[in-house]
């Protein structure tokens, strides 16, 4: 069942919604070679009630590209939830997906993100209300639950199917977890057993194509939302289609295209080349001379003198069959989902 709400999507992979990341340039990219769905990342329903310039700012979208445009919000009162959703609405949205799986403080304190997870019922009647003041499709992102004691996703995915919830995206962690330990995809598999006619949406650890697939054929899950794998590797989703991996010029090109867009996104030149930074470092993850090449670029301010390092290295930047190096993992540590 590849439908979401009156949407059929072309094939069951989803980009994950990813603070920093999932921003116009990227999910654009990402839509390119072959992501069904790409939600934005996590956007403050108070900030869209207030009309809050830089909330408004990550609503832009591309119309010709990013279809259907589903839009993220997070937030824990129910009518501030809908009333931003309706704004949402106005500026193109036509799927509202909540947030219910933040695990930080500043957004759990409101009562938002995974501290809905503690309260099926306001969750749902967040789901109730944006649906009844939009008549939008709306999805859920959650997590197994609170803590180990707390693992309550089928209660919770039971009331919000019945609020009207049009699809289900669970990251199978607990809040408590953060991003240790495995994903338990023993939970994908029973929401699917639980709610056989619903689209559910399995995340966590993808880390190749080949996991997708045993994802999608060990769970019985609808879709696949694939997540920190697409940072840097947004060919991941030609992969997933059967296609193959980036040639050296590809990935080249592939890197300016997406720091150009990148630029023009942010408005501001030493903006953009600061907040590209971690952009390119997983774009240079596992490439011979990764290291080296980040702390070159790390030391740049303008855009030419990027793009032109961005030649240098990538248009020859061959995989290192070493593996990365300890020192270039990167941190999630402040990941928000
Ligand atoms: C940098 C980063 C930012 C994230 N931001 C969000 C977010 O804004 N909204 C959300 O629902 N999840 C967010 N997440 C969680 C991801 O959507 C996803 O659930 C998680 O990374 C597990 O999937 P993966 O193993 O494929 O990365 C974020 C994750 C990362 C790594």
């Amino acid at each position: 069942m590849l439908q979401i709400g009156p949407h059929i999507l072309p094939n069951p992979y989803i980009l994950a919604p990813m603070a920093g990341v999932s921003e116009r340039p990227f999910r654009v990219i990402a839509f390119r070679l072959g992501a069904a769905l790409c939600p934005t990342e996590l956007v403050s329903s108070q900030g869209l009630m207030h009309a809050n310039q830089r909330t408004l700012k990550y609503l832009r979208f591309d119309p010709q590209v990013e279809r259907p445009y589903s839009l993220q919000i997070f937030g824990g009162d129910p009518e501030a939830m809908a009333r931003a959703a309706v704004i949402g609405k106005e500026y193109g949205a036509q799927i509202i997906d909540i947030n219910m799986g933040c695990p930080v403080k500043k957004v759990t304190k409101n009562g938002a993100g995974s501290a809905l997870l503690c309260e099926p019922t306001r969750a749902a009647e967040i789901v109730r209300r944006i649906h009844a003041a939009t008549g939008l499709p709306v999805t859920c992102k959650i997590r197994s639950g609170w803590d180990d004691k707390s693992r309550n996703y089928l209660q919770l995915a039971g009331e919000l199917f019945e609020a009207g919830c049009a699809a289900l995206a669970i990251h199978p962690r607990t809040r408590e977890q953060g991003y240790s330990g495995k994903a338990d995809w023993r939970v994908i598999a029973d929401l699917k057993r639980h709610f056989p006619d619903r689209p559910i949406i399995g995340n966590g650890d993808v880390k190749t194509p080949a996991d997708a697939h045993r994802m999608r054929e060990t769970t019985g899950c609808d879709f696949v939302m694939v997540g920190r794998a697409a940072l840097g590797n947004p060919w991941i989703f030609r992969e997933l289609a059967g296609g193959y991996p980036p040639t050296p010029e590809e990935r080249c090109e592939g890197v300016l295209a997406h720091f150009r867009e990148h630029v023009a996104f942010v408005g501001d030149g030493l903006g953009a080349v600061r907040s590209f930074r971690r952009h390119m470092a997983w774009y240079a993850h596992g490439l011979h001379g990764a290291a080296a090449f980040r702390a070159e670029v790390n030391a740049l301010d303008t855009p030419e003198a990027v793009e032109a390092a961005v030649r240098r290295f990538f248009v020859s930047a061959s995989v290192d069959l070493a593996g990365p190096s300890e020192e270039q993992e990167v941190d999630y540590r402040a990941a928000l989902g």
